[in-house]
């Protein structure tokens, strides 16, 4: 039959898609290094390197190995790096005091980060599950129940002995109520103005931190309790709008939501929200499944890691935690110089 002038198809979505130069000249979203926060798990002694399992190609290493690890985020470009540490069980309590120790593993390991590399950014967690004898992020009642208040105390003496060490952003992964503001009060209060806050302000309840439990050595702690209590429902959106809103009205300068590809309406949302600088995790077990199915020979690793970082800025992010953050800046830099 005739089409009487009309062409069609009218519109051919696949003419942009033609060639190289069309697709680059209409492209959203790129990938950086400066989006990336790379995760560190550190651990006491000198020349110590420990394989975790869980997580191929990620390692637990001592604070000289650090060092090397730091130059070469600052040689690829790579803004920030987070410190995890794995703490010693003879020094793990109830209350988890060693998170305060100046003297301690993460203050040690800033102290030498800033020395060597004044320009890297420097990112602590505080929460208190890497150092107590029972694996929660806070103190208990009896019954196991993570207390609020005494908890943020606690939570207020980290951050301040990272401040004090010299620590760049401290980042509360500990999902209490009032953290953020008893935080930034305490920063205050001690002369720390310049210290920036990442709130993990949409923290879920997640089955995908458990490789993560295995590297720091939490799991054995917590065994087969849950964080229900103070971590989100995976059912849950609205709720995490509110938490966001709760973190930056109590001082946050940059909210996450955690995890990180399952979540990415949840970023999403955030971002459209609020408009500020906001953060996924790319947790150990999104990062276990894509290691595994790659030694599998079932997915082509570089394609689908560079492909998650496009979706996460896509979805909003300004930057993502990762453990594949040397991996991709190593892929950029390659790139660009071949
Ligand atoms: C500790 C903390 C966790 C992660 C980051 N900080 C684990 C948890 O809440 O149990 C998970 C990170 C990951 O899975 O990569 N509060």
């Amino acid at each position: 039959m005739a089409n009487h002038g009309t062409p069609f198809p009218a519109i051919r979505m696949r003419r942009m898609r033609r060639d190289p130069f069309s697709r680059a000249l209409m492209r959203e979203n790129a990938v950086n290094a400066s989006d990336l926060i790379y995760p560190v798990f550190i651990l006491e002694g000198v020349n110590q390197r420990e394989p975790v399992l869980s997580m191929p190609g990620v390692e637990r290493v001592s604070v000289d190995l650090l060092l090397k690890v730091a130059g070469e985020c600052v040689a690829l470009g790579i803004p920030v790096l987070a410190l995890f540490p794995v703490i010693d069980s003879a020094l793990k309590t109830p209350d988890g005091i060693e998170a305060t120790n100046p003297d301690g593993l993460v203050p040690r390991a800033v102290r030498a980060l800033k020395q060597a590399y004044p320009e890297l950014g420097v990112l602590t967690d505080v929460a208190l599950d890497p150092y107590t004898s029972h694996g929660q992020d806070g103190l208990i009642d009896d019954n196991g129940y993570v207390l609020n208040d005494v908890t943020t105390e606690m939570l207020v003496r980290q951050a301040l002995t990272q401040a004090d060490a010299g620590v760049d952003v401290v980042a509360p992964s500990d999902m209490m109520d009032g953290r953020v503001g008893a935080i930034r009060a305490g920063l205050e209060e001690k002369g720390h103005i310049h210290t920036r806050i990442m709130a993990y302000s949409a923290k879920y309840a997640s089955a995908f931190y458990g490789p993560f439990r295995d590297a720091v050595g939490s799991a054995k702690n917590l065994g087969k309790g849950d964080k229900n209590t103070y971590q989100m429902d995976p059912a849950n959106g609205d709720e995490a709008l509110r938490e966001v809103a709760l973190d930056l009205r109590e001082g946050a300068d940059m909210v996450m939501v955690k995890p990180g590809m399952p979540y990415l309406d949840i970023v999403r949302r955030v971002k459209d929200e609020f408009k500020v600088p906001t953060f996924a995790y790319q947790v150990s077990g999104e990062y276990a499944m894509i290691k595994a199915a790659a030694q599998n020979g079932w997915l082509d690793h570089d394609k689908v890691m560079m492909e998650s970082m496009l979706a996460f800025k896509r979805a909003g992010a300004d930057g993502v935690l990762t453990y594949f953050a040397l991996d991709i800046a190593r892929k950029l830099k390659a790139g660009q110089a071949g």
